[in-house]
């Protein structure tokens, strides 16, 4: 994956977007922009927009969105080397293949480099034990590392003095001036008359390791206040910044399925970690996290766990995180994320705590759609009376957001995750205004559980939970019917599903065992019926009434289509249900103690249940 991104700048400078969508679908101009039918979507009226300036697609009617490398994913299902590789030939960049790999080894001048750089690093390390390094070594004492540790992350020091000075030992050493100029660790004055001069001075010295443990660059950090606190070789030959993870070549051992890669933003967050035994700890250089880091990470680690500072540019840094995560995600492709206390890195609290305080914060860990979908809500700062407009706002973004995922699975249960979310958080805010959406995990179970112990009751319309439902056999007939038909839907709607009680006591049998056998059935729950002897239950929900009433309930219907269906129906008994009751006892609370706040709670829930009507 070595310098990818360079080549993927490239490929994209010499490319038009509009000439490879061009090749599928006519396109229009319009304005700066280009128009045409979506690819990606069934339409007649042109929805799908392309704009070259920004290299990204747009489809207003399915939400697909990307560059030119998701748009060759998505058009020819090709993974996103292969979209690459057929971009680079179109454009004529050349992609680095091994050979050229290794020939960059086999260089010469590489081989000099590296052994310059070698050479610094110990120079480096030896300034640190001489009396000029007391201070770092004091600093470094007081920071908790232990001389191990100082070892094995080759720290060292960079003095200022000038008989200390790095250029002057390596022009010693007879390296070129050529190449030392082309180290990154010495700077040129722009006047030229000068002296070249050394990038580090009076700086801790870290150094950055490749994936072999050969030294290819380095950071360095003041010992006090002072801007900038860290300083990094600047890019070479041998060193991308966007390439290379701190850390990398000691964690690349200790990796697994169950120890990922923990990644960190800082090299002292790093080097606390392998210390105190999370060995798989790694950084980035400081920048934001690229693609072939990412890439990095998943290596021998389908789900690495991101650890950010706890304070706001942290935050920021996981949500980029988590976008640029989208376009690759995979099944065995993710991240999850631990979010640290307020003001708190994972240096600052093991240096406070026990490792095992830490450990509990990595058993908190949150899986990515769960960020997204709290990275939406926060910026948005969504707010539980949200205006309609608001409202499709969100919806929208969180379709750019789902948009940008590639495999076409991940994309739909990212979809479904998403609308249940966005679904459960304007249903809770509708009668309970004043109380905060929570996300419980792990509530369907106990929904289940009540319900399979409580025998059904029948008849009439009855109150459960404080829920008056509403006794309507077709409405029924067709939540059970959609469900047989699409199992696959009842992990969606278990929670509405659960609450629900049937009229009939063989429907609330069949509740259960939906609720109960649906994840297994795959396709066909009727099998499962058959085999349970439960498949008379169907008699009398399938008739042909059913099918005139809701077409949408049938098989071959599109299961979102379908989920469409169901919620609408349940909207249309439950809900409104759930509004009458509610009024009803607010009613009552105005009438024993009369207040402002309930006076106008009783204005709007009444509204409510008139514009519904
Ligand atoms: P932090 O300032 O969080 O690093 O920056 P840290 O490791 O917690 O710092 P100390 O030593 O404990 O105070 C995180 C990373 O951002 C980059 C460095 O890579 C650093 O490790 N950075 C930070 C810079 O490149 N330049 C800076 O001036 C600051
Ligand atoms: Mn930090």
């Amino acid at each position: 994956m070595t310098e990818l991104s360079l080549y993927l700048d490239q490929i994209k400078a010499r490319l038009t977007l509009s000439e490879i969508v061009g090749q599928d679908r006519r396109l229009s101009r319009k304005g700066h922009e280009y128009i045409g039918l979506c690819p990606f979507h069934e339409e007649k009226t042109p929805s799908f927009k392309v704009n070259d300036q920004k290299g990204y697609y747009h489809c207003f009617g399915c939400g697909a969105h990307g560059d030119a490398f998701s748009y060759v994913m998505h058009r020819s299902n090709m993974q996103f080397m292969e979209a690459v590789k057929e971009l680079a030939d179109k454009t004529g960049v050349s992609l680095p293949d091994r050979s050229q790999q290794s020939y960059k080894e086999k260089n010469p001048r590489n081989q000099d480099l590296y052994a310059l750089l070698e050479e610094a690093c110990s120079w480096f390390q030896h300034v640190l034990t001489t009396s000029v390094g007391e201070d770092a070594r004091d600093y470094l004492r007081h920071r908790g590392f232990i001389p191990d540790t100082v070892r094995q992350f080759r720290l060292g020091f960079a003095s200022s003095q000038h008989n200390n000075s790095l250029y002057g030992l390596l022009v010693k050493k007879g390296f070129s001036k050529d190449l030392i100029l082309s180290s990154g660790l010495i700077i040129v004055p722009e006047d030229q008359k000068r002296e070249p001069y050394d990038r580090f001075r009076d700086r801790l010295m870290f150094p950055i390791l490749d994936a072999k443990g050969r030294v290819i660059a380095f950071g360095g950090r003041l010992l006090r206040e002072g801007q900038p606190k860290y300083l990094n070789s600047s890019d070479s030959e041998l060193f991308h910044k966007g390439q290379v993870l701190y850390g990398y070549s000691f964690a690349q051992n200790h990796v697994s399925k169950d120890h990922p890669y923990l990644l960190v933003e800082g090299y002292c967050d790093v080097i606390a970690l392998h210390q105190a035994g999370f060995k798989t700890a790694i950084a980035p250089l400081g920048t934001a996290v690229t693609a072939e880091q990412l890439h990095l990470l998943w290596r021998r680690s389908p789900e690495p766990i991101l650890c950010f500072d706890g304070d706001e540019a942290g935050t920021r840094a996981s949500f980029r995180t988590a976008q640029r995560a989208l376009p690759f995600l995979a099944t065995m492709r993710t991240l999850n994320f631990c979010f640290l206390p307020k003001g708190e890195d994972p240096d600052s609290l093991l240096r406070q705590g026990s490792p095992q305080l830490f450990r509990d914060i990595l058993q908190k860990k949150i899986p990515l759609a769960e960020v997204l979908w709290k990275s939406h809500i926060e910026n948005g700062a969504v707010v539980i009376n949200a205006t309609p407009e608001q409202k499709a706002t969100l919806k929208k973004q969180l379709a750019e957001t789902v948009a940008q995922i590639t495999d076409n699975d991940i994309r739909y249960f990212y979809q479904t995750d998403f609308n249940e979310r966005f679904r459960n958080l304007w249903y809770k805010s509708y009668t309970r205004a004043d109380q905060p959406r929570k996300f419980q995990s792990g509530k369907f179970k106990d929904f289940r559980s009540k319900e399979s112990e409580s025998d059904s009751s029948q008849g009439n319309d009855f109150i459960k939970d404080g829920l008056l439902y509403k006794k309507s056999d077709l409405a029924q007939k067709i939540l059970l019917a959609i469900l047989v038909n699409h199992p696959t839907l009842v992990s969606e709607v278990a929670e509405q599903l659960a609450a629900l009680e049937f009229n009939h006591g063989e429907w609330q049998k069949l509740k259960v065992f939906l609720l109960e056998y649906a994840d297994d059935a795959n396709d066909s729950f009727e099998d499962c019926l058959a085999q349970h002897g439960l498949l008379g239950i169907l008699d009398n929900i399938f008739d042909r009434n059913l099918y005139n009433h809701a077409p949408y309930a049938a098989k071959q219907t599109d299961p979102r289509i379908a989920l469409e269906g169901w919620l609408d129906i349940w909207d249309q008994t439950v809900h409104r249900a759930r509004l009458k009751e509610d009024l009803e006892s607010t009613y009552q609370d105005v009438k024993t103690s009369f207040n402002d706040k309930d006076w106008q709670r009783l204005k709007a829930l009444k509204s409510n249940l008139f514009k519904q009507t």
